[in-house]
């Protein structure tokens, strides 16, 4: 909560720019690894350990081939054989054990990763400015929070799997083929490279495509995403074929495109295998030069040959290891990009329990991309319990200017004073305790009604208060026709409710918070005027001993105002009472004719048919 400035943090002041994807990835790479992994070392190090072992027996095992054959069959000595036999059970399971370990405390820590990481950004998300969130798609903060948390964690735990077991695997393996022939081994080793290279272009090859097709994979999602989340706007505007149309496209993109990463794989696979058989053939026939004939058993060639076989899995991974950590650095990069947006400007000190309410705007000015102004020197000041009405056409800047009380924005130019203080030297947590909002869209949470009315209270509430508060914002009556009337969900973003009930649940909210200032953005907009009537007198009952600013396109409901300020493209153009401004028959009087008594009602009208 009110943690207050923690210095070296980028800070809210100053322009901030969402930065362009990619950038360097060794930083990023040290950032992952000692201040996400390295924390975990004693369960990476055992794991580590038993990685190695596992690497180890799996030589082992390729080791025991040759005293079984040599001595047990060759020599048709059973007691030997059975013994091996017994040894093997050993191995296994010894192996079983240890591959578990050490896969168990792989998987553990790339889990407590995901947590932390998780935990870093969902922390982030709380402190941020409004203007950042502005910049960032939502959909990209909730993949960093999901997809791209699993991905770095993934990378991570794959790549030290990887480096640690297959290097192992790798050095054991040719060690041993080197320990049963030095000549055999050089000349694998002479032809492995190029295998190896062979392999690689293939793969490369193979990855390109696949890229391609994970274009095309995200077509039919996104396709089909704006056909899940608009169907309502497709079926008002018949656009289901050309929606057909569309997704065939996309969908036909996508079968073309696997059909050729399959076939592609499906080729891959025999010729890698082939590639590799040359080279095994290539080693049996050496075998057979003289000066290697007569030093090898039949022990000692199956046993390198298995051993051979068995390097291509390690090998393979380890080729394809850079990809890997590649794609879980990119991952790591978006994640980090979230965890260093900016966070909020709280250097304010001064305590603030309740405020008296006297707001003063001077010279305020404020542009949402640093350059069109939104806000062009506005000159405001509000009393204690004055009610302020802010009108004027859509886009004039009423939400801006009321959003940069409780410091969603910092002005560009200019202050807004509270009880005579600069907003920033409060407390951030201070300063917005003292403002209520109920906004142009409503957010409810998927909880029960009870519990979105509670939401704004600051101590436990008792039902009989919630009751209250949702009697006062003229809500009780439709909640307790609801199935289980408060405690009723409300579903995801409180679907089930209408847009009117949806409002007065945000206005019984608003009546629990009990701040001394108070904000309503259209607050009745989706009210019919009946409803709309009642829950005025309740309204009036909250506005009284507060600050109130009132936003309004009907001016029906702010006639009653103590001031009424016309606001235009971020200007004040008049303000007045009611009467004063009729009288002075401008821009409100205007606007208040064309509502009202005017020859232009008629279309109201029409609506009834
Ligand atoms: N988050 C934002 N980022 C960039 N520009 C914005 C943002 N919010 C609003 N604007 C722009 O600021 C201007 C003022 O918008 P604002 O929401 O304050 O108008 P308003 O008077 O509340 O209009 P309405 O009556 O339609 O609610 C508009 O031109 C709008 O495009
Ligand atoms: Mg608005």
């Amino acid at each position: 909560m009110g943690t207050p400035a923690e210095s070296p943090e980028p800070s809210a002041t100053g322009e901030w720019r969402l930065p362009p994807p990619g950038g360097r990835t060794w930083p990023t790479f040290k950032r992952l690894f000692i201040g996400y992994v390295l924390p975990y070392w004693p369960a990476g190090l055992v794991a580590g350990l038993a990685m190695l072992t596992l690497a180890g027996t799996q030589t082992s095992v390729v080791a025991l081939i040759r005293p079984l054959l040599d001595e047990g069959f060759v020599e048709q000595d059973a007691a030997t054989i059975r013994y091996y036999a017994l040894l093997l059970i050993g191995f296994i399971t010894f192996q079983g054990v240890v591959q578990f370990t050490a896969n168990y405390l792989m998987t553990w820590v790339g889990r407590q990763l995901i947590k932390r990481l998780r935990l870093d950004v969902h922390e982030r998300l709380l402190v941020m400015p409004n203007r950042v969130f502005d910049q960032f798609a939502s959909g990209r903060l909730i993949s960093s929070l999901t997809y791209e948390a699993e991905q770095v964690a993934g990378a991570v735990t794959r790549a030290m799997l990887s480096l640690v077991r297959d290097t192992a695997r790798v050095l054991f393996l040719i060690g041993y083929m080197t320990y049963l022939s030095p000549w055999l081994t050089l000349i694998v080793l002479g032809i492995l490279p190029l295998v190896g290279g062979i392999i690689a272009y293939i793969t490369k090859r193979f990855r390109k495509i696949s890229k391609r097709i994970h274009r095309a994979v995200g077509g039919v999602g996104s396709v089909a995403e704006e056909s899940v989340h608009g169907y309502q706007v497709i079926k008002a505007f018949g656009q289901a074929e050309r929606e057909r149309a569309r997704f065939e496209r996309v969908n036909e993109q996508n079968r073309r495109q696997f059909m050729k990463f399959l076939a592609t794989k499906y080729a891959s696979v025999p010729l890698i295998r082939l590639i590799a058989g040359l080279a095994l053939a290539l080693v049996i026939y050496l075998v057979t030069v003289d000066a290697l004939v007569e030093t090898i058993t039949i022990g000692t060639f199956v046993s390198f040959a298995s051993a051979l076989l068995l390097l291509n899995a390690p090998l393979k991974s380890l080729v394809s290891i850079n990809a890997t950590i590649q794609k879980g650095l990119a991952a790591a990069q978006g994640v980090f990009q979230v965890i260093d947006a900016p966070r909020e400007t709280d250097a304010g000190t001064r305590p603030l329990e309740t405020a008296e309410g006297r707001v003063a705007m001077h010279g305020l000015r404020f542009a949402y991309d640093g350059q069109r102004e939104v806000l062009r020197g506005i000159d405001l000041t509000a009393q204690p319990g004055e009610v302020i009405a802010l009108v004027g056409p859509s886009g004039g800047g009423k939400t801006t200017l009321v959003s940069l009380l409780p410091r969603f924005y910092e002005p560009t130019a200019g202050e807004i004073r509270l009880d005579g203080v600069p907003l920033p030297e409060y407390r951030l947590a201070d300063l917005r305790r003292q403002i209520t909002m109920v906004g142009q869209s409503v957010m409810l949470f998927n909880g029960s009604v009870a519990d979105n009315i509670r939401y704004g209270a600051r101590e436990q509430v008792s039902d009989e208060r919630v009751r209250e508060a949702a009697a006062a914002a003229n809500a009780l009556e439709f909640i307790e026709a609801l199935p289980h009337g408060l405690e009723t969900r409300v579903g995801e973003d409180g679907v089930l409710l209408s847009g009117g009930q949806r409002q007065r649940v945000a206005i019984a909210r608003a009546v629990l918070k009990d701040a001394p200032i108070l904000i309503l953005d259209e607050a009745t907009s989706a009210l019919d005027t009946e409803s709309e009537r009642r829950i005025q007198s309740a309204l009036e009952q909250l506005m009284r001993d507060r600050t109130s600013f009132i936003i309004a396109h009907r001016l029906s409901t702010v006639e009653n105002a103590d001031r009424i300020v016309f606001l235009d493209q971020g200007e004040v153009v008049e303000q007045g009472t009611h009467h004063e401004l009729l009288a002075h028959n401008g821009r409100y009087a205007g606007l208040y004719s064309m509502q009202f008594a005017g020859p232009t009602a008629a279309p109201q009208d029409e609506a009834e048919r």
